[in-house]
């Protein structure tokens, strides 16, 4: 496991990631750890600025994206999006707006979809590597990424013909809410599309017009190895950890981490 990339700020020693080394997600950072996010990210994450990580899993997964992005990097890339999706999102658009990018589970899958694709992401750890690997894929250079959150898209007013959001937005104020949702749909032309790939909370969508699409099929979480599954089990799905490891396989079917598979999208498309 790699350094985080995030710089700690200055007078304090960050602990290595090498000292948390099987700690499960929940118990893996503390209130210490608040002092990474910028003023812009606790103003969305830590409101009344403070917080516990052991009790808040939200403020875990985003210390996670800050103190080890690459651990996090290894996930995403194990629990791969269903194809289907994927191809169902359309082709051939002038132009793509990705919010909440991550390390590129779903952008590198865009490079070819749009011809102009801005990519909106707020963690700068998660941004560097999804760089790195947009330097390393053909086609690229058509990506730009960018710094902002769902409330406030540094985006024009109908810049995008869709505009897409995966395992990113929630109806929380912080992580999208009614006034992320509400950019989205600006950023988004008429006859656009707003997509939401992987989403929670389907009846909130619902309520706000979204239509539901899901794609059948066995899933599994496709890790590196053995090693690996049983390594990411005990951090990331600790209540299936021992089933992994009995199972004796890099793929793990999603029903044994008891999750719902990355199998689905909520979208409007919209009027002019
Ligand atoms: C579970 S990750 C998903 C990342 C990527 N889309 C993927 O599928 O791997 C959630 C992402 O949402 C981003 N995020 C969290 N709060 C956000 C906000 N208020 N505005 C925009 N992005 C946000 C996080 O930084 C993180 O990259």
């Amino acid at each position: 496991m790699t350094k985080p990339e995030a710089a700690a700020k200055p007078g304090r020693e960050r602990p290595e990631a090498s000292a948390r080394p099987g700690a499960e997600l929940r118990r893996r950072y503390t209130a210490a750890d608040l002092d990474v996010f910028t003023r812009d990210e606790a103003s969305r994450f830590v409101p009344r600025g403070d917080g516990d990580p052991q009790d808040d899993m939200i403020l875990a997964w985003e210390l996670l994206y800050r103190l080890e992005p690459e651990l996090y990097d290894r996930l995403a890339r194990a629990e791969r999006l269903h194809p289907e999706v994927v191809g169902w999102l359309p082709c051939g658009v002038s132009r793509i707006a990705e919010v909440g990018a991550g390390t590129g589970r779903l952008t590198m899958e865009l490079i070819g979809r749009g011809q102009h694709v801005v990519a909106v992401e707020p963690a700068l750890p998660l941004r560097r590597i999804l760089r790195r690997k947009l330097a390393a894929a053909e086609g690229g250079e058509r990506v730009r990424v960018v710094s902002g959150f769902f409330d406030q898209l540094p985006l024009a007013d109908c810049s995008a013909d869709l505009v897409v959001a995966c395992s990113a937005f929630t109806p929380a104020p912080g992580h999208g809410g009614e006034t992320g949702l509400a950019e989205m749909e600006r950023v988004c032309g008429p006859g656009g599309c707003v997509a939401i790939v992987w989403p929670n909370h389907l009846d909130w969508l619902a309520a706000r017009g979204y239509r539901y699409v899901s794609f059948p099929g066995s899933m599994a979480v496709e890790f590196d190895s053995y090693h690996e599954a049983v390594e990411l089990a005990e951090i990331f799905y600790p209540q299936a950890a021992d089933d992994v490891r009995r199972r004796g396989l890099r793929k793990v079917p999603f029903e044994l981490l008891r999750m719902n598979p990355p199998r689905d999208v909520a979208f409007k498309v919209l009027t002019g």
